[in-house]
């Protein structure tokens, strides 16, 4: 009963959001490097400079216009930059983490801090050392490294020459990229991930395009689903121990009533990321979505061996990130409320945290069944977590019996799915198990944590570490594999 012996319990991080050091160690820029901070009102910007050599700022949902060009602006801030600096905090960082017994630990490696601008042959060697004794050092403490390959990032200068995605060659440059991490990282690390949230890939600062219409968005997908199952298929090769995984945002979806409208229009919802996984998991594009580009006009330029890649390069797990649940409806007039990259119709069953995510305990055991039931494959919880704001106390300490709410319901509905459902779940890592910078707001004030990172939103702070009330709960977590979630 309980979980499974030899359960990942773990957390989770990204560069672009906990690395900082963005030019350090021969580092080249990346498209992140580009979004300034917002907040929950004001939205982060991309700052570039359009063809004409114009300065401009656009929010990530406007496009930039062809011929544009990353700009980073000197009198900017720009959270990424230093973010909350692990890479001269590492050492440290890797000990706490040991100390709350960590059995894994979630990274991603910067593409372009091994290759700068994406396009060279041979890696940055002392990017490529820097992630070395990272992952040296974890497994000084039996902490198995797992490993995103990308986390929303890219060279900025193949957005800026190339159009990001939407040129195939970045296929080859990504797959050189993963074939350097596989070699050079062979013997210590073996579970991977192709791409972050990949339903969440749809702008320049992901994709690296410059204009964001379905053609373009599904014609630099199809090469990010090409790339990830080349990658798939050298994990094997280089080395047979390799585990190489999918990683997507999934919420589940509930149609608002038992209307059988909006019962139908929950399944067109639940597509939208069902494909992302029906791709990855079984090889080819499913029929509702070739249906969607018929109607749309979307043609996607395929090469040959395109689909026999798509069908022999099909992950070995699904990774998920799962913060909330949705609401589907055919009602235009329903109330929203703000969650991960979009808004969400209002559940009258739910609370939500300060941003307006909801929370749903549940919801996490209906996605580890739906994602079981449809693909019957190995599942991670990679991220699940409570943006809050913490308070220091006088003393120092920081009593967050809000967040150990959250992740102790949430283990409760994944252990029900693994107990009672029988879904085959490799571990739990739950996300910023250190402050970091909010991918959505920039913000520092949104902190996920059972460590504290002494940083502001304007970037001021000492950065010290300090435990929250959580470290110890967690470490009690692990030490019972899950057993004891008492406060
Ligand atoms: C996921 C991302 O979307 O959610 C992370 O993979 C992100 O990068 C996390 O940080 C939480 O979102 P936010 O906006 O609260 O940082």
């Amino acid at each position: 009963m309980g979980f499974p012996e030899g359960f990942l319990w773990g957390g989770a991080t990204a560069a672009n959001q906990y690395e900082g050091g963005y030019l350090d160690g021969g580092k080249g820029l990346s498209t992140l490097d580009a979004i300034t901070g917002g907040s929950h009102t004001v939205p982060r910007k991309i700052s570039f400079k359009t063809a004409d050599g114009e300065i401009k700022y656009v929010t990530r949902d406007q496009e930039l216009g062809k011929g544009a060009t990353g700009y980073v602006d000197p009198d900017q801030y720009y959270p990424s930059h230093v973010a909350t600096d692990f890479y001269h905090h590492w050492k440290e960082d890797i000990a706490l983490f040991a100390e709350m017994g960590f059995k894994t630990f979630r990274m991603s490696i910067a593409w372009s801090r091994l290759f700068p601008r994406g396009d060279e042959k041979e890696p940055n060697e002392e990017g490529v050392k820097f992630y070395e004794d990272v992952f040296k050092e974890l497994r000084k403490y039996d902490i198995e490294p797992l490993v995103t390959l990308n986390h929303f990032d890219m060279p900025m200068y193949l957005a800026d020459e190339m159009d990001g995605w939407l040129d195939r060659r970045v296929v080859d440059y990504f797959v050189n990229f993963a074939r350097v991490c596989f070699t050079r990282y062979k013997g210590l690390v073996t579970l991977w991930k192709t791409f972050n949230e990949i339903n969440f890939m749809r702008a320049w600062n992901t994709l690296g395009t410059k204009t964001y219409d379905d053609q373009t968005r599904y014609q630099a997908l199809h090469h990010v689903f090409v790339a990830s199952a080349k990658t798939v298929l050298l994990g094997h090769v280089i080395d047979p121990h390799n585990s190489v995984g999918m990683m997507i945002a999934y919420g589940t979806s509930y149609p608002e009533d038992c209307n059988p409208d909006n019962y139908m229009k929950n399944i067109e919802e639940m597509h939208v990321k069902q494909f992302f996984c029906d791709v990855q998991c079984r090889g080819y594009y499913p029929n509702y979505k070739l249906k969607e580009f018929e109607r749309n006009g979307v043609v996607i330029k395929k090469e040959e061996f395109d689909d026999e890649i798509l069908l022999d390069g099909t992950v070995d797990f699904i990774g998920f990130s799962y913060y909330s649940s949705g609401i589907t409806t055919t009602r235009t007039d329903a109330e929203t409320t703000d969650g991960n990259q979009r808004r969400n119709v209002k559940n009258p069953h739910l609370k939500a945290n300060d941003w307006g995510w909801q929370i749903d305990p549940v919801g996490l055991r209906i996605a580890l069944n739906e994602l079981y039931d449809r693909y019957e494959l190995p599942l991670f919880v990679v991220e699940n977590g409570l943006g809050a704001i913490d308070t220091v106390e006088e003393d120092g300490s920081i009593n967050d019996d809000y967040r150990i709410d959250y992740l102790a319901a949430h283990i409760e509905e994944m252990k029900k799915a693994v107990e009672i459902d029988g879904v085959d779940l490799m571990g739990y890592t739950p996300w910023g198990c250190i402050d970091l910078v909010s991918a959505g707001t920039g913000e520092m004030r949104k902190r996920y944590g059972f460590i504290y990172v002494d940083m502001d939103d304007e970037g001021k702070g000492t950065l010290k570490r300090s435990k929250k009330k959580s470290f110890d709960w967690y470490k009690k977590v692990i030490a019972s594999n899950g057993e004891d979630l008492s406060k």
